[in-house]
């Protein structure tokens, strides 16, 4: 995973998460989400894939700085965000007084910064269609300024990030690259897009 951005794609239990919690916890973050000063735990459920992954950096490229998201459990995150008193440094107001997505989009705009290390599990969990958009170009900000983003999404918005590079589980566990057109989501969303009552005529 070389590319400023990798973006992860593959079916429900394919094992996007799994490998995106292991690559967490081989660079050191907490497997619950946050930055790799958290130290909380709620449930201990992470694989033991993060202690066989061997991490290579560029030599003289140590991430300054860097977040694990993880969207099923940022709930806990924002309750350490505010144990910890660290609001100023997600745009001054408590995640548990935003919305989801704006709380993710606070942390995007004033907690990652440049030269960092980002992996995201479903970001667009929290997003409209319009903050997908304004994380690509936050994305793009940041990789501009030396940061690298590993991302699992479901998105078509989020897989036509510029320049990333796309990895696809498939159903029998292989990781192969894909182009945009050929990623699974783009191409399910632009099937049903173009003829809608053709898929759900069978729901009725
Ligand atoms: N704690 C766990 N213990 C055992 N198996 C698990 C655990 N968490 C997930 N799995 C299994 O591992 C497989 C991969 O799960 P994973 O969460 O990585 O998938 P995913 O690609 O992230 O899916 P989704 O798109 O639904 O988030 C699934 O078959 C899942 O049931
Ligand atoms: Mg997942």
């Amino acid at each position: 995973m070389s590319a400023p951005v990798t973006l992860l794609s593959g079916d429900n239990g394919s094992g996007k998460s799994t490998l995106i919690e292991a690559i967490a916890v081989a660079a050191g973050f907490n497997p619950e989400g946050g930055t790799t000063s958290f130290n909380f735990a709620t449930r201990a459920t992470e694989s033991s894939l993060g202690g066989h992954l061997t991490l290579v950096r560029t030599p003289g490229r140590k991430p300054r700085t860097g977040f694990f998201l993880r969207a099923e459990s940022y709930y806990n995150v924002a309750t350490e965000i505010e144990r910890l008193g660290v609001t100023g440094s997600y745009g001054g107001v408590s995640p548990h007084q935003r919305s989801h997505g704006e709380s993710f989009l606070d942390l995007v705009a004033h907690r990652f910064g440049p030269g960092g290390l980002y992996l995201l599990d479903e970001p667009e969990a929290a997003l409209s269609v319009q903050g997908c958009l304004a994380l690509l170009l936050r994305i793009a900000d940041l990789v501009a300024d030396g940061s690298q983003f590993v991302i699992a999404t479901h998105s078509p918005i989020l897989l036509a990030c510029p320049g990333a590079t796309i990895l696809e589980i498939g159903p029998g566990g292989g990781i192969e690259p894909v182009s945009f057109d050929q990623a699974e989501p783009v191409v399910m969303t632009r099937a049903f897009l173009a003829d809608p009552a053709r898929f759900l005529g069978r729901l009725t």
